[in-house]
């Protein structure tokens, strides 16, 4: 595939400054799909970004039990984690879709969990573990709107 892009982070504090730097790209109305297995990293780049909007500290959380969380910065991060959403009958309506475009960026954990969730167009980050302290990180663009975003 062309058009990915990948880092390699060595701590996780790497990861968070990646996603930090990286942030400043995001206009609002991106959607932002984080994949990769349990303890891949997927919240602690939430960190770096929340921080990167000028989000207030401390308030990020792994949203497990709240489906949906809102961090207000520069930009508002609506923040989800689909992880234990599996399974859920097609009928249900998890209301993530009325964010994509709101203004805000939309940073979606697991979203694989929930077949059809992720609009057309949207940004997926892949983060594989290298070793304990090491992660892979590439961006994959889905779509013409994410091909310009760029590791910085
Ligand atoms: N280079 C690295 N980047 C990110 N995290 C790292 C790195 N090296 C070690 N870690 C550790 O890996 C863990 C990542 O946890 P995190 O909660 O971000 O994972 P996650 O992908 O969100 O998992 P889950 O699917 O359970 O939500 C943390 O304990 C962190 O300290
Ligand atoms: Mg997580």
């Amino acid at each position: 595939m062309s058009g990915i892009l990948e880092v390699i982070t060595r701590f996780p504090e790497e990861t968070q400054a990646l996603a930090e730097r990286f942030s400043a790209q995001l206009k609002g109305n991106e959607v932002i799909a984080l994949a990769g297995e349990m303890g891949a990293g997927k919240t602690q780049f939430v960190h770096g970004l929340a921080r990167g909007l000028q989000v207030p500290d401390g308030s990020v959380a792994s949203p497990s039990f709240v489906l949906i969380r809102e961090y207000r910065g520069r930009l508002t991060i609506h923040h989800s984690d689909l992880f234990r959403l599996e399974g859920l009958p097609e009928t249900v309506n998890v209301g993530l879709e009325e964010f994509y475009e709101d203004g805000g960026v939309t940073v979606i954990e697991w979203a694989n969990k929930i077949p059809g969730i992720l609009p057309e167009q949207y940004l997926e980050i892949r983060f594989e573990v290298v070793d304990p302290e090491t992660r892979k990180l590439l961006l994959v663009p889905h779509g013409k709107r994410y091909e310009a975003l760029r590791w910085q």
